[in-house]
Order: structure tokens, then C-alpha cells, then sequence
């Protein structure tokens, strides 16, 4: 693997979930692979989850790891090519990524959609500059449209609790991504890319949102998308809850119907649905507490798997670096 950014940077889905779960045996089977080798963790925006998961994993392999969390303590970026930086931008983003190259051996990004220019987010302006500039392997960790470490730990945690090779049922599990409400606009990236897997993996795949929510086509393709929830949820076995922002009406909010939060009631008409959520989650508005704190709920343990996702990613990586 030389970079990691989306779905079709894995050669085979199945192989690497299997290898992430084997890496939850036993995290520390290789804790010299990493050895004299850096990885570099630069986040541009706020992050719990993909900071932390990213450093065990790094760890637990022999990495250094540096966490540069850019927004707060480097210099103030410049992204356009050929400005002149007379305003509040100090560094140009192609330098700090030469800079980077020197220091690392991976880099990982975490870059968020703007939100203000659908081409530019559309297009990964970030995301894009690292992939131009970077001279070692460069891995998403959650782009303007994509977030492939949150998708991979989504595959892990599905497998775990529908054991695909094990299970005598002779159906795939329905697994239904239904938006839920929020109070700011929310990216997309979630949504999209959790949509892309699960395109590539063996299960019943729907979308849930209201009328003026739809995902970008390019990313939903043929996966059917239902604006009457309940009916989406029926007979569900997996539901994935996340918000995003309008796509055709860019990053606002239009008025919706209804009360899409998903509540122990709304389980009712599921296949004792496992309830998953990438976290952070607004409790009572996106998520309501019966459900989060309820038997339904495997969030943590997605959440936790997002080690073993990052593990899995940059053991790859390193296999193409020794
Ligand atoms: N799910 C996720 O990416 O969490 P963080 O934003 O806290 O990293």
C-alpha cells in the first residue's frame, strides 16, 4: 500500500479486516516493525478518537510518532498556490510538507471540508496538496469527502458481530446509514465513505435522509436512498446514525420533517438492530441516551477498533517501506 485515502487504496477488503482482527489478539506481535522509522500525525482540525487510535497503533508497531496539531500550534497555513502572503498566512502548505518529508517516513493528515467551496471540497484541495507534495506514504485521517480509518473500523466491527465465515444464516445483514439531526452543518466524509465500504462489503446496504439531504451520487451510485425512515430501518441488523449537511444545496441545512432521531421506539421494527456511531455524537439530538447507553449499542467497540483499523493501515504501509 502507498497511501491510504479511500477504499480502493486496499487490495482486499476482506484480507485486511481479517489481519486488523488478528492484530486485536495480540497488538503487540510486531512492536519492532516500526523501528527507526517516523510517522508524522497532522491534524488541521479537532480530533479524540483519530489522534489517540493513531498514536497506540503507531506505537504498538515500534513507530516514532510525532502529533503536530497544526490548527493550534504551527504557523498559520497558506493553501493557494501563488499568493502573495502579505495577510495572517505565515507558511506555505508545500513547504510545510517538504519540511515534513524530511522528518517523516509516513505523514497522516487529518483535513476537513471547508464548508464554503463545494469544488474546492469536492476536489480535496488539502488532501491533494499532500498526495502533490509528499515523498513518503501519505494516510487520510479524514479529508473533505472521505474518513477510510472510521470506514475500515466500521467493516471490522460489522464483521465482529455478523461473523460472515462462521454464521449459519443464509442471508447478508441489512445494514441501513440514517441520518440524524444536528444543530451546525456537518461534512459529508462520514457518510460518503462509510457508503463507499459498504459497497465493497457482502451485506444489504440502504441509506436513509430526508428530501434534500441525498449524499453525492458519485459516492452513492446504486445504493438505494429512502426518505421515509422507518421504512428504511425494517427488518434492519446493523444501523449506522450519523449527520451531514445538504450536498446539492452545499453545506446548509434545509427544513426537515419529522424527528429523525433514532430512539429505542424506532427499534422496534429492526432485526434487534446493533446500533453503530463514529463518535462524537450529540446525545438527545442526534442520538437519544436509551439507545446509546442500550443493549443495541456497539459504538465503543467501533470505537475501539479504530487502533486496530490504524494498526492494520500503516502495518501495510510499512511492509512497502522495509
Ligand atoms: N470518529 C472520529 O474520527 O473521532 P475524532 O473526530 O474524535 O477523531
Amino acid at each position: 500500500m502507498k497511501n491510504f485515502t479511500s477504499v480502493y487504496d486496499i487490495d482486499n477488503l476482506q484480507n485486511i479486516i481479517a489481519k486488523a482482527l488478528k492484530i486485536k489478539e495480540n497488538p503487540l506481535e510486531n512492536p519492532t516493525k516500526g523501528k527507526g522509522k517516523t510517522i508524522g500525525l497532522v491534524f488541521l482540525n479537532s480530533s479524540l478518537r483519530t489522534r489517540l487510535s493513531s498514536q497506540i497503533a503507531a506505537q504498538n508497531l515500534g513507530l516514532n510518532v510525532l502529533v503536530l496539531n497544526a490548527a493550534q500550534e504551527a504557523w498559520n497555513l497558506e493553501f493557494a498556490d501563488g499568493t502573495v502572503m502579505n495577510g495572517d498566512t505565515v507558511e506555505h502548505i508545500k513547504d510545510a510538507i517538504e519540511v515534513l518529508n524530511q522528518y517523516c517516513d509516513i505523514i497522516a493528515v487529518r483535513c476537513f471540508a471547508g464548508m464554503k467551496n463545494k469544488e474546492d471540497d469536492v476536489n480535496e484541495s488539502i488532501l491533494s496538496q499532500f498526495l502533490k507534495h509528499a515523498k513518503v506514504p501519505v494516510v487520510s485521517l479524514e479529508s473533505a469527502t472521505r474518513h477510510p480509518l472510521q470506514s475500515l473500523a466500521d467493516c471490522i466491527t460489522i464483521t465482529e458481530n455478523w461473523p460472515f465465515d462462521k454464521l449459519k444464516i443464509n442471508r447478508k445483514p441489512k445494514v441501513v446509514l440514517t441520518w440524524a439531526p444536528h444543530i451546525k452543518p456537518i461534512a459529508q466524509a462520514v457518510g460518503n465513505s462509510f457508503t463507499e465500504w459498504m459497497q465493497q462489503m457482502d451485506v444489504d446496504f440502504v441509506i436513509t435522509n430526508p428530501e434534500g439531504y441525498d449524499l453525492d451520487k458519485n459516492f452513492t451510485k446504486e445504493t438505494p436512498v429512502i426518505h421515509n425512515q422507518e421504512q428504511a430501518l425494517k427488518d434492519a441488523d446493523f444501523i449506522y446514525v450519523k449527520n451531514w449537511s445538504s450536498f446539492d444545496d452545499y453545506a446548509n441545512m434545509p427544513k426537515v420533517e419529522g424527528d429523525w432521531m433514532l430512539t429505542n421506539e424506532k427499534l422496534e421494527v429492526t432485526n434487534q438492530a446493533k446500533v453503530m456511531h463514529c463518535l462524537p455524537v450529540r446525545r438527545n439530538l442526534e442520538l437519544s441516551d436509551e439507545v446509546m447507553d442500550g443493549k443495541n449499542s456497539i459504538i465503543y467497540q467501533q470505537a475501539k477498533n479504530r487502533i486496530f483499523s490504524a494498526q492494520a493501515v500503516f502495518s501495510e504501509i510499512l511492509d512497502e517501506l522495509n
